[in-house]
């Protein structure tokens, strides 16, 4: 079987699966101790690099002959075609009849990747300049506000893929930041959100994004709508509202239809999931804090993990490397979950936007013909940044019962080096890995002079895996290399795993539901539910006030 396999071979798969789960068999028995004893050049042999990033899988349950299978089982499940048909904008997303191209967002000028015979990349190049010309007025202060007056604070009002990318980002990168500029991120449909983000913010300089792709968001018209009304309630006047509310969407009709001229619209296309689509219109918030120049180097530095992901042979490729990695612990070894560890602050967001990234695209249990999938999908995705995390839940991980796949992202230079604390925290990322590999056996605590009746509880019985990705430093480009390299990685688990990753139907019930109900918490009507839920409605009725 060959790369080029132009589509899922059932047989191969099924060959390869039977395979992997006797080496899983045999994996639980060998202990990472043992596997770096018997092989000197193992650190080595299980790591790669791409530019700046480097990855060290060496510390997980997987020797020669388990990554020759799941390789295998890549290239059978039809991965090098889904790269293929991904990057060509052919229809990936056949549920919603899209492509899925978060890649041409990316794409240099002049490149040309066609969707339905057209050309998309230099409409994306043209918003990008609209966006860049908009963003250094803004940022020069030639932007004024209704009273004449700059702009010292955007607030970004979105959910999900409209907030998550670009709050992720914007924290990320704080230190390349305007400094008198604020950039804030409203999203929840709680109140305390807006409230408590603008509560020290004047009307007569801020300005307000409305993020959303399909402008329908219950949670984003309800913040919008208050936000007006908190500009309106100190300006006075209507005419405010086009020098103080900008939109991204892809829907220009409820843009205009909310009031926002669609000359202060950014565009972007169906094509774009909303948890991909940081690099569109939707990082306009991360261009008013970074800059344009900022922007580009972080478009660029996704691009060059795109094409490495698209051009590299599997053996070397970091994606593939991370995907396998989440098929093998979630697929075969029973993992339920994933932690992803950032060492960086300014990474804290991080394990919430990857939530959304990988829960949203590969929690299904349909598969792309429609079938039930045979196997576990993807995992529960969770992370702290270190080391606050070692203080809270790492207990679990170093003792508990449960096999829980780790990833620990690091970075060799800080943005802000202060005193010892970078190499006390590198130093605290390299010793939670060692000691969540290598242990402490009884013999060890033993010999510390620990009494016979604590050394079970001081044991570490250690073969707890990681991966380690470190980079040189935390920049925009390098940013967008970690974003891509996970968004890649999701992509070739969900092709082994059989779903579409790019569509989200499981939110919509909920959705629906809750516009049933909102009207039945103030109607004097029986409710209309199960009897758990309609008891819930009544109580609430009742002490509302
Ligand atoms: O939660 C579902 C979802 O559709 C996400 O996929 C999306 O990122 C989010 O809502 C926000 O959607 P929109 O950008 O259309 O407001």
């Amino acid at each position: 079987m060959t790369e080029g396999t132009p589509t899922a071979d059932a047989a191969t798969i099924t060959k390869a699966r039977a395979r992997l789960g006797e080496l899983s068999a045999r994996a639980r028995t060998v202990e990472l101790r043992e596997r770096f004893a018997g092989d000197p050049d193992r650190a080595e042999r299980f790591t790669r690099s791409f530019e700046d990033v480097r990855l060290d899988a060496s510390k997980n349950w997987i020797d020669a002959e388990v990554w020759g299978a799941l390789l295998d089982l890549a290239r059978a499940s039809g991965l090098r075609a889904r790269i293929d048909a991904m990057f060509a904008g052919d229809v990936v997303n056949p549920t919603e009849g899209r492509p899925a191209l978060h890649v041409a967002l990316r794409a240099p000028a002049g490149q040309v990747i066609e969707v339905e015979g057209r050309d998309v990349v230099a409409p994306v190049h043209a918003v990008l300049e609209r966006m860049a010309a908009f963003a250094e007025r803004v940022r020069s202060g030639e932007w004024k506000g209704h009273t004449g007056r700059r702009i010292r604070a955007v607030v970004n009002v979105g959910i999900g893929g409209s907030d998550l990318g670009p709050a992720m980002a914007t924290q990320a990168l704080a230190h390349y930041a305007q400094p008198d500029l604020a950039v804030r991120f409203v999203s929840n449909l709680d109140a305390a959100d807006f409230v408590q983000n603008t509560r020290d913010l004047d009307p007569e300089e801020t300005l307000f994004i409305i993020c959303s792709k399909t402008f329908t968001t219950l949670e984003t018209l309800t913040n919008a709508r208050t936000a007006r009304e908190w500009l309106l309630g100190s300006l006075g006047d209507e005419a405010a509202v086009a020098r103080h509310f900008v939109a991204v969407s892809t829907n220009e009709a409820e843009v205009a239809k909310f009031g926002i001229d669609p000359e202060n619209m950014f565009g972007f296309w169906d094509w774009v999931g909303g948890r991909y689509s940081l690099p569109s219109a939707v990082g306009l918030s991360l261009m008013l804090a970074i800059g344009p120049a900022g922007f580009r180097e972080l478009l660029q530095g996704f691009h060059s993990m795109d094409e490495h992901f698209r051009t590299a042979p599997f053996e070397d490729n970091l994606p593939v490397w991370l995907g396998l990695l989440a098929v093998w612990y979630g697929s075969f070894l029973g993992a339920e979950a994933h932690a992803v560890l950032p060492y960086d602050h300014s990474l804290r967001r991080f394990p919430a936007y990857l939530q959304q990234l990988d829960m949203e695209s590969n929690g299904k249990a349909t598969a792309l013909d429609g079938s039930r999938v045979a196997h576990p999908t993807g995992p529960i995705v969770f992370g702290e940044p270190g080391t606050n995390g070692q203080h809270a839940f790492f207990q679990l991980l170093h003792q508990g019962t449960r096999l829980v796949a780790c990833d620990f992202i690091g970075f060799a230079r800080s943005n802000d080096p202060v005193g010892d604390h970078h190499d006390l925290l590198v130093a605290n990322l390299f010793a939670q890995t060692e000691a969540l590999a290598f242990g402490k056996t009884p013999d060890e605590v033993r010999a510390e002079g620990v009494a016979e009746a604590l050394v079970p509880h001081r044991t570490f019985a250690g073969n707890r895996p990681s991966t380690t990705i470190l980079i040189d430093r935390l920049t925009p480009a390098s940013l967008g290399r970690l974003i891509a390299l996970y968004e890649h990685s999701v992509f070739v688990q969900g092709t082994i795993f059989g779903v579409n990753s790019f569509d989200q139907w499981g939110v919509e019930l909920g959705k629906a539901l809750a516009t049933r109900i909102a009207p039945e918490l103030t109607s004097p009507a029986p409710p209309t539910h199960d009897a758990s839920t309609n008891a819930l409605i009544t109580h609430y009725r009742h002490h509302r006030r």
